[in-house]
C-alpha cells in the first residue's frame, strides 16, 4: 500500500515529490502492491529485557494477518547501524519507517532523506533532539525526566518510612547509554532530586550503558572506590541485576544493606522486588507496537495525530510486587 496516496496530511510539496519517487523500483513497492502496508523499524538492539519486550510487541503487532510486513533492523545499539538501516528502508520504499533511536542527536541528515522521499518518520520510546521538527510525524514513549522524578520521590518516602530520612546517605548512578534521552532524562531527574535534599549525595555516576554485564562491572568499581554506598539508582532493571550480584560478591546484602531503585518493571524485577533485593522499579512501559499502529492507521485514514504522546506509567516496590506482578505482560 502507497503511504502517500493515504497520508493525507502530509503537506502537498510532500506528495508531489514522493509520487515522483514512487516510481522507482524496489523490494517494498511489489509488497506495497499486494496491499500491505510495509513498516521498517529501527531497533535500538537486544540490550535488555524491556528491548526484547519492545520487539516482541511490534513482531506481534505488525504481522501479516494485520496488513503489514515488518522489515525489523536491531543496530546493536550503534547510530551508525541505525543511520544505515533507515537508508535501506528509503530505498525499498517502505511505507512508514519507525525509528527507537540510540541516542538523541545526529539525525537531520538521514531523517531530512527520508523526508525528501515522502516516507513519515515515527519515533517510538527514545526521542531525537532535531532543529526541524518536521523530520518526525509523531513520538510516543515515556517521560524519562518524570521517571527520575518518581524515583527519587519513592526514595524519598521509604527512608522517612524507615525513619532514616534525617541521615546522610550516599548514593550512586548507573546512567545508560549516555545520550540517549532514556539516560538524559532519567539522570536529570534523580540528579536534581539528589541535589534538592540536603540529605542525599552523589558520591558516583557512571555509564552502565544498559546491560547486565557492565551493569554489574560499573558496581563492582564503585564498590571498591566507596565502602558506605547506601544507594544505588540503576537506569534499568538488567543494570540492577547486574548490580545485585556485585554487592552480594562483597557479602553485603541487597535491597538492605543497599537500597536499590531501578527503572523498567520487567518480570524478572518483580521477582526480585518480591525477593527484596530490588526496592523499587520505576516502571517505563515497552508495548509500543500497537501504538505505533494505531497512529499509522490514523495516517492511513487521512487524520492527523498528535506530535508527541506520553505513555501513563507507575512505580511498583517491595510492598506492592506481589500484588501486581499477575496483571504485568512484560
Ligand atoms: O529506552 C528505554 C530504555 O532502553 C530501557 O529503560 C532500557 O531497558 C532499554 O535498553
Amino acid at each position: 500500500m502507497k503511504k502517500r496516496i493515504f497520508a493525507a496530511s502530509l503537506a502537498l510539496m510532500t506528495l508531489i515529490g514522493s509520487m515522483a519517487f514512487a516510481s522507482g523500483q524496489s523490494e517494498a513497492s511489489s509488497a506495497a502492491d499486494d496491499g500491505m502496508i510495509t513498516v521498517g523499524y529501527a531497533q535500538v538492539g537486544a540490550e535488555s529485557d524491556w528491548r526484547t519486550a519492545n520487539t516482541e510487541s511490534f513482531k506481534s503487532t505488525f504481522v501479516e494477518a494485520n496488513g503489514y510486513k515488518l522489515i525489523f533492523d536491531d543496530a546493536q545499539q550503534k547510530q551508525e547501524n541505525q543511520i544505515k538501516a533507515i537508508r535501506n528502508f528509503i530505498q525499498q520504499d517502505v511505507d512508514y519507517i519507525v525509528v527507537a533511536p540510540v541516542v538523541e542527536t545526529g539525525w537531520e541528515t538521514v531523517l531530512g532523506e527520508a523526508k525528501a522521499a515522502g516516507i513519515p518518520v515515527i519515533l517510538s520510546d527514545r526521542m531525537m533532539d532535531v532543529s526541524d521538527p518536521s523530520l518526525y510525524t509523531a513520538w510516543v514513549g515515556g517521560n524519562f525526566y518524570q521517571e527520575g522524578v518518581d524515583g527519587i520521590l519513592w526514595l524519598n518516602n521509604y527512608l522517612k518510612k524507615i525513619g532514616r530520612d534525617s541521615e546522610n546517605i550516599n548514593c550512586v548512578l548507573l546512567q545508560g547509554t549516555i545520550g540517549s534521552s532514556a539516560q538524559v532524562g532519567r539522570t536529570q531527574g534523580i540528579t536534581e532530586g539528589i541535589d534538592a535534599n540536603p540529605n542525599l549525595t552523589l558520591l558516583a555516576k557512571q555509564t552502565g550503558e544498559f546491560t547486565q554485564a557492565k551493569g554489574q562491572e560499573v558496581m563492582e568499581s564503585f564498590l571498591k572506590a566507596y565502602s558506605d554506598i547506601d544507594v544505588v539508582f540503576a537506569e534499568n532493571d538488567n543494570m540492577a541485576f547486574g548490580a545485585i550480584d556485585a554487592i552480594k560478591a562483597v557479602g553485603k546484602v541487597p535491597g538492605q544493606d543497599i537500597i536499590i531503585v531501578s527503572f523498567d518493571a520487567v518480570h524478572e524485577a518483580f521477582v526480585k522486588m518480591i525477593a527484596g533485593e530490588i526496592n523499587a522499579s520505576v516502571e517505563c512501559n515497552p508495548l509500543h507496537g500497537p501504538r505505533v499502529a494505531e497512529i499509522i492507521q490514523i495516517l492511513e485514514a487521512g487524520g492527523s495525530v498528535d506530535k508527541i504522546m506520553y505513555v501513563v506509567e507507575e512505580v511498583f516496590d517491595m510492598f506492592n510486587a506481589e500484588e501486581k506482578l499477575p496483571t504485568r505482560q512484560y
